[in-house]
């Protein structure tokens, strides 16, 4: 069986051999009973030992973690199972590289738990409080003696609290249940002839651990305050993920996304954001009553997908907020003025088909400009378990992470789908506020953040505590009162499970991505970057992207058709095979590589490509946009939040011209909102909805109302009274 490492950066001493091999046995011991205990496997003997491995000096850690010592190569056998990394404290200090190892290990091993191991005689080192703990030599050197103390620390790295608690009380605790849900631990479905087939298939745990608020000992989503397993497991998620705050969102990250925009944008405040992002922050901006302002996104007809915002325009944009008046609460009912200084930057990383964003040089940027900055990270909630997302500054030799929230330097905000890339159930989503908003709120002194800690300020001063009780209201607002508690206990032992093995997965899996474009690139006898698509593919070839930091996430596989014909060719033949994709656009297919695939779907996939290689290959040139750069232009011209809430009246597609949206029409492709409430109708805006009815059907527009399926179509517009009476300042951001 395959062992996790533990990696012991050791002085070397004269009865190694004889002792590290007994430290080695006695924490295997200690972490099978933990597992055992943690994971109720019912073979205990199942679960994988603990290989020590001992690196003399930190200098020497590169190379016996990376390959060839660079993290970008992927990691070495051992350094792709690592658990737990040790380090004895007249070691502790050390630098790797000139950098201090306490640092580099931020940058490099993030989410994995490290302990110092302490010497009798020796001077006591002082520890981060998170992440790190600490033990005496003699505590290892005798594991029969202090089993249980080693069973103690290993709970305190990876216990899944809330699972632990929730699977005791339904195997334990549980007797009649006079709450809800009214199946009642199953019971409707199995005491039904009609209703059994579907319990005995879906299992009777799932119906048992589905629980109420009525079971007060393990917690309720809406109380995080109170101290439960539910709100244990969260603070463990937090420290996992780096953050000084986590919080479990149901409903996905939809969710996330309104709670958050309601914690921090008041209405009439100014938010910079991504014309492409998603639109549940569309909807989120309209229910916080700011007002957005559109950064412009690239469109790339030819792949029919959506690019990053280059920093050249975030930048310009920010720059541009120096000379803004601040806009105060109070003006709030006043026209929107869009030249008010916005209060934050949203932006998606990765982008659905991979792109990054360098979140380290957007927050230098927003920073500067007293800007926050959330990341929309819905298709990457793994980045923070692998050296592979770090960028190495070619002229500091500095590393910096590609995950959003991280204790390096990155966005104040990040908000995962949990569900859509790591191992738990559809909807699970989390919240990660960064150590360095904390700072920003509670510690900075900088004047473009004034308006920060006035925002959330107790007692005169900035205040976390004053920010967190916000956020819990607002999560309020958008939470069920009855959330689904084995989903909630997924949200808690997918973060356990990367910092167990995230390593060892996301190594794998960067490597089966990487073997297989290569073999398909082979197959097809072209250059992989003529199959897959790639930073330069998808972002325009227009910019040197790569040298800005972005860099294009290899579990995202793109895959490009020569034609529209190759892409509807190649689809049927998935579905032949029995493959089902995650997007599909006119000229590619978008691969989803997330923590549950196996390298057996590797191979089902390449069978496919080399039956049907002749289709594979990069799409000729479309010669203009197809007009979506034209439809998605334009800010809003009314408040978004008033045109969504205004009476309106319905008006014929065709009519609509002129007028001002009051409803959100989503047309696939190119996939984002091209009617926002607040957004004056162009021609363009329905001659590209028009375009899309005509090829894709009626269904493939979201939000447009007919009967029966043909014209007329309606959209609904402002009336002309509430047109002219809330229409205001036109004027873009200058
Ligand atoms: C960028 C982005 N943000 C947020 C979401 C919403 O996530 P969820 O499906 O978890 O609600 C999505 C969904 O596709 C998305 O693509």
């Amino acid at each position: 069986m395959r062992s996790l490492t533990v990696i012991w950066l050791h002085a070397s001493r004269e009865d190694d051999a004889r002792h590290l091999p007994v430290v080695e046995h006695g924490m295997s011991d200690a972490f099978r009973d933990f597992c055992a205990e943690a994971f109720n496997v019912r073979m205990p003997l199942e679960y994988p030992p603990l290989k020590l491995t001992t690196v003399p000096s930190a200098d020497a850690l590169p190379d016996a973690l990376f390959i060839d010592g660079d993290p970008s190569r992927g990691m070495t056998e051992g350094g792709d199972d690592i658990c737990l990394f040790m380090v004895d404290d007249a070691l502790y200090s050390g630098s790797v590289r000139g950098v201090l190892l306490k640092d580099w290990l931020k940058t490099y091993l993030p989410a994995i738990p490290k302990v110092v191991v302490t010497y009798p005689g020796n001077a006591p080192v002082v520890v981060p409080q998170r992440r790190w703990s600490k033990k005496g030599a003699e505590v290892l050197a005798n594991p029969a003696v202090h089993h249980e103390r080693i069973v103690h620390l290993f709970k305190s790295f990876w216990l899944p609290r809330f699972w632990s608690a929730m699977r005791q009380y339904v195997q334990v605790k549980a007797g009649t249940n006079w709450h809800t849900p009214g199946h009642n631990g199953g019971n409707a479905f199995s005491a039904s002839p009609f209703l059994r087939g579907l319990h005995e298939a879906f299992g009777s745990m799932i119906f048992r651990s589905d629980l109420s608020v009525s079971v007060e000992s393990l917690g309720d989503l809406s109380s995080p305050e109170v101290q439960t397993p539910l709100s244990e497991a969260q603070k463990m998620s937090s420290e996992i993920f780096g953050s000084a705050l986590s919080r479990y969102v149901t409903n996905g990250t939809s969710t996330s996304n309104k709670a958050m925009l309601m914690t921090l944008l008041k209405p009439g405040e100014v938010v910079l954001v991504d014309r492409n992002c998603h639109k549940s922050v569309h909807h989120a901006i309209v229910t916080s009553g700011a007002v957005p302002h559109y950064l412009p996104s690239r469109w790339n007809a030819r792949l029919g997908v959506w690019g990053p915002v280059s920093l050249a325009d975030i930048e310009a944009e920010l720059e541009k907020t120096a000379t803004m008046p601040e806009r105060r609460v109070s003006d709030a009912s006043s026209p929107i003025s869009s030249r008010s200084r916005p209060r934050l930057l949203i932006l998606t990383t990765c982008t659905y088909e991979g792109v990054l964003y360098p979140v380290w040089e957007v927050a230098r940027l927003c920073e500067r400009a007293g800007v926050l900055f959330y990341a929309d990270e819905a298709w990457a909630a793994y980045m923070g378990f692998h050296p592979f997302y770090t960028h190495a500054d070619p002229v500091t030799g500095l590393a910096m992470r590609y995950n959003a929230v991280n204790e390096r330097a990155g966005a104040h905000f990040a908000v995962q789908s949990t569900h859509k890339t790591m191992a738990s159930f559809s909807q699970a989503s989390m919240i990660h506020v960064s150590t360095r908003f904390k700072q920003l709120l509670e510690e900075d002194a900088s004047p473009q953040f004034r308006w920060l800690r006035r925002r959330f300020a107790l007692n005169g001063h900035g205040s976390f505590e004053k920010f967190t009780h916000d956020l819990h209201e607002f999560l309020r607002y958008w939470h069920s009162t009855s959330p689904h508690y084995p989903f909630l206990a997924t949200l808690d032992v997918a973060g356990v499970q990367m910092r167990l093995e995230g390593m060892k997965l996301i190594d794998e899996r960067l490597k089966w991505a990487a073997e297989f474009r290569a073999r398909v690139a082979a197959e097809c006898g072209l250059p992989e970057v003529e199959c897959f698509a790639g930073l330069a593919d998808i972002a325009g070839g227009d910019q040197d992207w790569s040298g800005a930091g972005f860099l294009k996430d290899p579990l995202k596989i793109v895959l490009m058709l020569r034609s529209h014909a190759a892409c509807a060719a190649f689809r049927k033949a998935l579905l032949k095979s029995r493959i089902q994709w995650e997007k599909a656009t006119a000229t590619t297919i978008l691969f989803l590589v997330t923590v549950g695939t196996a390298e057996e779907h590797f191979e089902d996939l390449f069978r496919v490509c080399r039956l049907n290689r002749e289709l594979i290959g990069c799409p000729a040139q479309v010669p203009d946009d197809g007009g979506v750069g034209g439809a998605v232009a334009g800010q809003p011209v009314v408040l978004p939040r008033d045109a969504a809430l205004c009476d309106g009246e319905f008006v014929t597609l065709e009519s609509s011209v002129g007028r001002i949206a009051s409803q959100f029409l989503v047309p696939y492709p190119p996939g984002i909102p091209v009617f926002v409430p607040g957004l004056r109708i162009t021609e363009a805006m329905v001659a590209l909805v028009k375009g899309v009815i005509e090829t894709e059907g009626v269904a493939a527009v979201h939000g447009l109302f007919c009967r029966g399926g043909h014209a007329p179509y309606y959209v609904e517009v402002l009336n002309r009274d509430e047109g002219k009476r809330l229409e205001c300042d036109t004027a873009p951001l200058r």
